[in-house]
């Protein structure tokens, strides 16, 4: 497996508080990683270290296999939106980008119009100032000034915080593009953790400072496929004229409800015998478990983000 980042064991002390524990997490090249965590979890904290703002107090991480010196040569190629883009409100998204490349040494005919397009700010007024954008377009800017110089790898710290729908799908739809267009790696770090679920293909569990967990869309679809509820006012003899029915694995949850992971396509069926043996039921559906539900069940409590 190539691996474009690699963290070892990566630790923040910020006095006494270790702010990133031990991290060990794994960025497939050309795919979209989605580091999730609360406020608070670390998130800053380990992207802030692996762009090269931060140095860690222990452990280390590897860029396109390179470790120690090599690795710092490799930081040219990483592009980084970290909390709020430094945006010129007077200047126009073209001339905020055309800083950057000036200061970048890049003097590429058309380079600049490029990015405009690869972030969906081609059709703005020209004249327009930065600080008049909505925050999606300010976001989508970010993105773009993180492409000058065109890295392999982009690191965005919560591009999505605070849009709205229509932004949201501007950004996703953005950083789908540079994936697949441009085979860019990208690190993006949310607490909307259904938002992310729509673009990310590996995810990253962040919680007080350790990697709980990591895993692809795959892995996730299969632990939070679909399953049925069946609520019934006698759980005991529910399961067992399930077991009757030949539904096998049927789980009585805490509330009482019974979950079943088979035979989804049998609700007619699996209503009628239940009913048939004399038992009231209240219920009987098909639900899913989003990524939201499946993180609140690792991290326990509530979401505060
Ligand atoms: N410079 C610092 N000095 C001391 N403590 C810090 C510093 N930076 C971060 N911390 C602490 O480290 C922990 C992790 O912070 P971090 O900003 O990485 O979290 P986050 O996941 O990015 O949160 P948010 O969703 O709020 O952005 C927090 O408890 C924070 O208070
Ligand atoms: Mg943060």
């Amino acid at each position: 497996m190539a691996y474009i980042l690699e963290t070892h064991d990566l630790t923040k002390r910020y006095g006494q508080k270790e702010a990133a524990k031990n991290v060990n997490l794994h960025v497939e090249e050309g795919k979209i990683y989605g580091l999730i965590g609360r406020n608070g979890a670390g998130k800053t904290t380990i992207m802030r270290m692996i762009s090269g703002l931060s140095t860690p107090t222990g452990g280390s991480y590897s860029l396109f296999g390179k470790s120690g010196m090599g690795m710092k040569r490799m930081l040219k190629y990483v592009g980084v939106l970290i909390e709020h883009p430094g945006l010129y409100p007077r200047l126009s998204a073209y001339d905020n980008l055309k800083i950057k490349c000036v200061a970048l040494g890049i003097r590429k005919k058309g380079y600049v119009e490029e990015l405009l397009q690869l972030v969906g700010l081609e059709n703005v007024d020209k004249k327009k100032g930065a600080g008049s954008f909505s925050l999606g377009m300010r976001q989508r800017l970010g993105i773009a000034l993180a492409l000058v110089g065109d890295p392999k790898l982009i690191i965005l710290d919560e591009p999505i915080n605070g849009l709205d729908p229509q932004g949201i799908v501007e950004v996703r739809e953005t950083l789908a593009r540079l994936r697949d267009e441009r085979g860019i790696s990208i690190m993006i770090s949310s607490h909307i953790l259904d938002e992310l679920a729509k673009v990310a293909d590996s995810y990253g569990i962040i919680h007080e400072g350790t990697l709980l967990d990591e895993f692809s869309a795959e892995e996730l679809h299969k632990r939070s496929g679909r399953y049925m509820l069946i609520r019934t006012d006698n759980t005991a003899e529910t399961l067992r004229v399930l077991e009757m029915i030949g539904v096998r694995n049927a789980q009585a949850q805490h509330d009482g409800s019974i979950r079943v992971d088979q035979y989804l396509d049998q609700t007619a069926a699996i209503s009628r015998a239940i009913v048939q043996s004399g038992i009231g039921l209240n219920e009987i559906f098909l639900n899913s478990l989003s990524l939201e539900d499946y993180y609140l069940g690792m991290t326990g409590g509530e979401h505060n983000g």
